[in-house]
């Protein structure tokens, strides 16, 4: 099983809580602001090193401490294997089976937690960042040279982007170019590999939830008829006025469509709900399939935004996905709802097991 005990101390409202875990599904109950969504971010940030509503890490820090930490016992492989993380406002120490690990990358292998809160409608309605991070994370977990083809291709465009701003000649920017080329197109490789695998598990999974299969066209984020390198020439006059590089899979995206129609134009906020939370859950059974037993779905309110109808569906969709549920709600009577598992009552930043 993925978690089977977790503690966090001092994240936001959460002085200090301990679960015993159940391996299939755990239900949190409590009032608006008693400290739900909390707990989830602190199980979320255990396996990504990232909130999923804050981006300062600091407002994660309970109100007049220095620090949080997390602990957690994760059971999902041979042996279990304790993970921790202790975040200061000044940074950040990994632990992983005892030992100080040099980022989140090893945790995230142990517990790659996945999120479906009620802002998951943004997946489909902001720009394309936040569907690349959706991609490359379900990269990290099938591609093993992923992280080092991103980060090659991360570095080569942060020293052409310096280039261009001091206005380098063009012999300088060409000698990046051609890591920018080599390890963009590899990335593009690995991401499009994905791609592949996520679509009958989408389709399937689109036809449950909406009646109608769900498919993701990418875009590379450069002319799709030349290499990359190739365009990187040529785009260098358009690079040097903007002091940035305008082509390569840091520009790339993935349309969401349904029934063959963009998604973010043609269906009802309830209705993104279930696109976006069909990605979540199609991406949760690719993870699975590659490391089984670890994962977790940590579903937010799911009541929120979604009639009884579409609740059900979401719930039945949620179901089928082998992965530790963590879902939390106001009320215990929704529909949908596990029958079986652990319930725990959630009050006023207090987690008692029912
Ligand atoms: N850094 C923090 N320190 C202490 N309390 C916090 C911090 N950040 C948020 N809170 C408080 O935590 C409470 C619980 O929030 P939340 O987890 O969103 O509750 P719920 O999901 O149950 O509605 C809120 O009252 C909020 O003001
Ligand atoms: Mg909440």
């Amino acid at each position: 099983m993925p978690l089977s005990w977790f503690r966090a101390e001092q994240f936001r409202c959460l002085a200090s809580v301990e679960l015993e875990l159940d391996p299939a599904a755990n239900i949190f109950i409590g009032p608006n602001a008693s400290g739900k969504t909390s707990l989830l971010e602190a199980a979320f940030f255990l396996g990504r090193g990232r909130s999923f509503r804050s981006r300062r890490r600091d407002s994660l820090i309970r109100h007049g401490q220095d620090a949080f930490v997390l602990t957690g016992r994760s059971s999902g492989g041979v042996a279990p294997v304790m993970l921790g993380v202790r975040a200061r406002r000044n940074g950040t120490d990994w632990q992983a089976g005892g030992a100080p690990a040099s980022g989140v990358a090893a945790l995230a292998e142990q517990f790659p937690a996945q999120v479906i809160d009620p802002e998951i409608h943004k997946l489909l309605e902001e720009g394309p960042g936040r569907r690349r991070r959706f991609l490359d994370w379900g990269v990290f977990h099938v591609e093993p040279a992923f992280l080092t083809t991103w980060r090659r291709y991360h570095l080569a465009l942060r020293q052409r982007n310096a280039a261009l701003k001091q206005g380098r000649a063009d012999s300088d920017l060409a000698a990046w170019e051609q890591e920018l080329g080599a390890s963009g197109e590899e990335l593009v490789r690995q991401r499009e590999a994905y791609l592949a695998r996520l679509r009958d598990p989408l389709r399937t999974i689109g036809e449950a939830l909406l009646g109608s299969p769900i498919t993701l066209v990418h875009s590379r984020g450069w002319d799709e008829n030349k290499p990359l390198l190739e365009a990187l020439g040529a785009d260098r006059g358009r690079d040097q006025r903007y002091g940035a590089t305008q082509s390569g899979p840091h520009r790339g995206d993935a349309a969401v469509e349904v029934g063959g129609l963009a998604a973010k134009d043609h269906v009802s906020r309830g209705q993104q709900k279930l696109v976006a939370a069909g990605l979540m859950l199609a991406q949760l059974q690719i993870q699975e399939e590659e490391r089984p037993g670890r994962s977790a779905l940590l579903l937010d309110d799911p009541a929120a935004e979604l009639d009884g109808e579409n609740l059900a569906r979401l719930m039945s969709a949620v179901r089928a996905v082998p992965a530790q549920l963590w879902v939390t709600s106001l009320r215990s009577d929704i529909r949908g709802l596990p029958e079986r598992g652990r319930m725990f009552h959630v009050e006023q930043g207090t987690i008692r097991p029912d």
